[in-house]
C-alpha cells in the first residue's frame, strides 16, 4: 500500500521556518505542492530560506515569508492575518518556533524561564487560538506542535525548555478533545537531539555551564541515544508529513 498525502493545493503556516526543523518541514510541504508561509524574526534569513525553497521542484506551489516576533501577541496576529490575506486559507499549522536557554538551575533567572514560556508555550497557544475561528468555519485543519523530549524526560540543565515542553504536551492533549469536535486534528512531535543551529548553541551553553568541552557534551548526549547518532531535521520533517497521509475509508 502506498501513502497518499493528497496535499497539493493545501496551505500551511510554519513558524520558525527559516532554519532547522521548521525549514526542513517547509521544504517537505512545498515539495508536496503545499503553499507555505514561513514565519521568523530575521528578514534576511527568511529571504534566504524562501530562495532555497523556491529552488526545489514543486507543482506550482507558493512560498511567502512573514517577519514577526512570535513571543509577542501582535507577532502571532500578524502571522495569521498576513497568511490569510496572501494565501486565502490555512489548512495546516506547524508550531515550531522555540528557543530556550540551557544552564545550571542556580544560574538561570526568571528571564530564562519567561523567555522560553513567552515564545514557545504562549506562542503555540496564541497561534492555535488565533487560527481556530478560521479552521472551525471550514470544519477542517491540522495542527502539529513540535515539542521536545525534555517535556517527558526533564534534565536539570534544561529546565526552561523542559517546563515549556511539559506544559505544551498538556495543552496539546487537552485541546485535542475540543478541536476534534470541529474535525480539527492536533498532534505533537517530540524530537530528540536534532542536528540544527540550536542544538549546536545548546551544546556550547552546556559546555560553558559544566566547564567541559563542547565535544565532551556532544559525546555524553550521544551516549543517551540508542542508535548513537543525532537525527537530521529532514527525518523530523518526514515524520510530520506522515501525520497528513490519508487512508481510504
Ligand atoms: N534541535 C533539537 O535538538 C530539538 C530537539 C527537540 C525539540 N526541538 C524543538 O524544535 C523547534 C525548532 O528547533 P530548531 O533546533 O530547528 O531551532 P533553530 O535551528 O534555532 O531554528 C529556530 C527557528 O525559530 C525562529 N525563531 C526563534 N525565535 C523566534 C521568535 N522570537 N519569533 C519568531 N521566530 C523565532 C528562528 O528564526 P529567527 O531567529 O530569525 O527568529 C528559526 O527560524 C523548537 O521548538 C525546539 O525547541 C529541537
Amino acid at each position: 500500500m502506498s501513502l497518499d498525502l493528497q496535499l497539493s493545493g493545501k496551505t500551511a503556516i510554519v513558524t520558525g521556518g527559516s532554519a532547522g526543523i521548521g525549514l526542513a518541514i517547509a521544504k517537505a510541504l512545498y515539495s508536496e505542492g503545499v503553499n507555505v508561509a514561513i514565519a521568523a524574526r530575521n528578514p534576511e534569513r527568511l529571504e534566504q530560506a524562501v530562495s532555497t525553497i523556491e529552488s526545489l521542484p514543486s507543482s506550482g506551489a507558493t512560498i511567502i515569508s512573514i517577519s514577526a516576533d512570535l513571543s509577542q501577541a501582535e507577532g502571532v496576529e500578524k502571522v495569521v492575518s498576513t497568511a490569510l490575506e496572501q494565501l486565502g486559507q490555512i489548512d495546516i499549522v506547524i508550531n515550531n518556533a522555540g528557543s530556550a536557554r540551557a544552564g545550571a538551575f542556580i544560574d538561570l533567572g526568571d528571564d530564562a524561564f519567561l523567555d522560553a514560556w513567552n515564545l514557545k508555550l504562549l506562542g503555540y497557544i496564541r497561534l492555535v487560538r488565533a487560527i481556530l475561528p478560521h479552521l472551525q468555519s471550514r470544519r477542517d485543519g491540522r495542527i502539529v506542535n513540535i515539542i521536545g523530549g525534555a517535556g517527558r524526560t526533564p534534565r536539570p540543565s534544561f529546565l526552561p525548555g523542559g517546563t515549556t515542553n511539559a506544559a505544551l504536551l498538556n495543552f496539546t492533549r487537552g485541546i485535542s478533545k475540543e478541536l476534534a469536535q470541529h474535525n480539527i486534528r492536533i498532534n505533537a512531535i517530540s524530537p530528540g537531539l536534532t542536528a540544527t543551529e540550536r542544538a549546536e548553541s545548546l551544546a556550547q551553553q552546556n559546555a560553558q555551564s559544566q566547564g567541559v568541552s563542547v565535544e565532551e557534551v556532544k559525546a555524553e548526549s550521544l551516549k543517551a541515544i540508542p542508535l548513537g547518532k543525532i537525527v537530521k531535521p529532514e527525518e523530523i520533517a518526514a515524520l510530520a508529513l506522515s501525520l497528513f497521509c490519508h487512508f481510504p475509508e
